[in-house]
């Protein structure tokens, strides 16, 4: 493991065990009257505050961007980028699909990826050019899988008007494939392409932090990472699988016209 994967896979640990240790129940949201969503907040805004102060100490030259906090940093070449809680809305409800993100990117590449699937006690860690791994074992997405059995895994956004245009795609889509998942974590559903647990994923909407670490975990294990038309994976549209079925996905996204509003 390079020294930015074993880095960053120690700061995971630290603010998985942190967050575990203080994530709230519903019904202690409850009781304290306080508004679930204000709980969170504050528990995204300390991982990712513990995540920034750690790479800060040994790494303190480095950029650092963070879905709470935005870019931080000066001119240096190297920046992390963090999603503190991914899957924030199974966090509230005690869904075991949330995991803390930390990528690290040089020169505009991503080097090391780091999901750390805290309730189930799985650490995805990929470097690029070296694999990406759960725990001892090397990661290898599956091949091979025509659309038509392919179990895929998409997300919805947060916006009412969004949502109705990702209804339309992934009603169109579902009779295409074997089966959708919608687990709620982009990051975990890369990772689950990256350990054959699903075939593809797609989505629209999706930012830097939540596909950075765990893009490189897809890609380091055989998986296309993109957006439509050959574009990066980008807010647009992102999509992972397999060469070959990602061609088959593609094609009938596009055809979908996934990226439109209303
Ligand atoms: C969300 C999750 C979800 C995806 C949303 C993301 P958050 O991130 O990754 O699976 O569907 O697009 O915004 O809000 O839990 O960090
Ligand atoms: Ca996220
Ligand atoms: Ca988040």
């Amino acid at each position: 493991m390079t020294d930015f994967a074993r880095l960053a896979e120690d700061i995971a640990r630290e603010a998985g065990d942190m967050l575990l240790a203080k994530r709230p129940t519903m019904s202690g949201v409850v009781a304290t009257k306080s508004s679930p969503t204000d709980v969170v907040t504050a528990l995204d805004r300390a991982s990712e505050e513990l995540i920034r102060a750690r790479v800060r100490a040994a790494r303190p030259g480095d950029r650092f961007l963070g879905e709470e906090g935005g870019e931080q940093g000066g001119s240096s070449d190297v920046r992390w980028i963090v999603d503190p809680i991914d899957g924030t809305v199974n966090f509230l409800y005690g869904l075991p699909e949330w995991a803390v993100s930390i990528a690290v990117e040089v020169d505009g590449e991503i080097v090391a990826g780091v999901v750390n699937v805290v309730p189930r006690g799985e650490v995805f860690t990929a470097a690029l050019g070296e694999g990406a791994w759960l725990g001892g074992e090397r990661l290898r997405c599956n091949t091979g899988v025509p659309l038509s059995r392919a179990l895929v895994a998409t997300g919805f956004g947060y916006g009412a008007d969004r949502r109705a245009v990702q209804g339309e795609v992934v009603a169109a889509v579902l009779p295409r494939v074997r089966d959708i998942r919608r687990g709620g974590s982009c990051a975990i559903d890369l990772c689950s392409v990256a350990a054959g647990r699903v075939d593809a994923y797609y989505e629209r909407g999706v930012n830097h932090w939540d596909f950075a670490a765990a893009g490189l975990v897809a890609t380091e294990a055989g998986a296309g990472l993109g957006g439509l038309h050959g574009r990066p994976p980008n807010y647009g549209l992102m999509l992972c699988a397999a060469p070959g079925l990602f061609e088959e996905l593609h094609d009938l996204l596009v055809a979908l016209d996934p990226e439109r509003d209303g």
